[in-house]
């Protein structure tokens, strides 16, 4: 196993619609997914796609997030479909390992299901929603050539790494704000 090289945004493999996975039970696909598993670990993000390791297949590999956002089970998911659950979206926050040092606030749709085969051919058929569905949202852009920034619709919330906190923080002030008048709200 080895721990993978990961293209940088501009890198034209980013950019591609990537090809099916003609067997998910290849050696070379197991093989794949093992460095792949190795550099996500390295790195210590939440999801990786075949396309950032410079390899244009269908393939993403993600941990599905627990409802304290902490690192849960890894879900290895090839030739992915999403369907959005209703027109709802919702904006948050995310990385990438492609877009070192930024972060975007990105609208994702709230609730999704999604299938694909893994490693030992066995189907995966979820609903998702939340951080979840956002994981396996921005994952699966990348096999479409789509970085997260693409998705943003408020430019101005792409930032640095180090300068996240004031956005954080002027969110949840508003947040108690809203929480605050509709208290008020009620009790009128
Ligand atoms: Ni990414």
């Amino acid at each position: 196993m080895s721990v993978l090289k990961i293209a940088r945004m501009g890198h034209p493999v980013l950019g591609l619609v990537a090809e099916p996975v003609a067997d998910p039970a290849d050696p070379s696909v197991h093989r794949l997914v093992a460095d792949m598993i190795e550099t996500l670990d390295d790195i210590g993000g939440l999801g990786l796609a075949a396309p950032q390791v410079h390899v244009s297949r269908r393939l993403v590999i993600f941990h599905v997030p627990g409802e304290d956002t902490e690192k849960g089970p890894l879900t290895v998911l090839i030739n992915p479909e999403i369907e959005p659950l209703g027109d709802d979206k919702e904006m948050g926050w995310e990385g990438c390992l492609s877009v070192p040092g930024l972060r975007g606030d990105v609208p994702r749709y709230t609730r999704i299901r999604y299938r694909g085969v893994t490693l030992d051919g066995s189907t995966i058929d979820r609903e998702a929603e939340g951080h979840h569905a956002r994981v396996v949202q921005h994952e699966c852009d990348h096999l479409d050539g789509v970085l997260y920034p693409q998705r943003m619709t408020d430019l101005s919330r792409l930032v640095f790494d180090s300068e996240m906190r004031r956005f954080l923080i002027a969110d949840e002030e508003r947040e108690r704000a809203a929480v605050e008048s509709v208290t008020e709200d009620a009790a009128e």
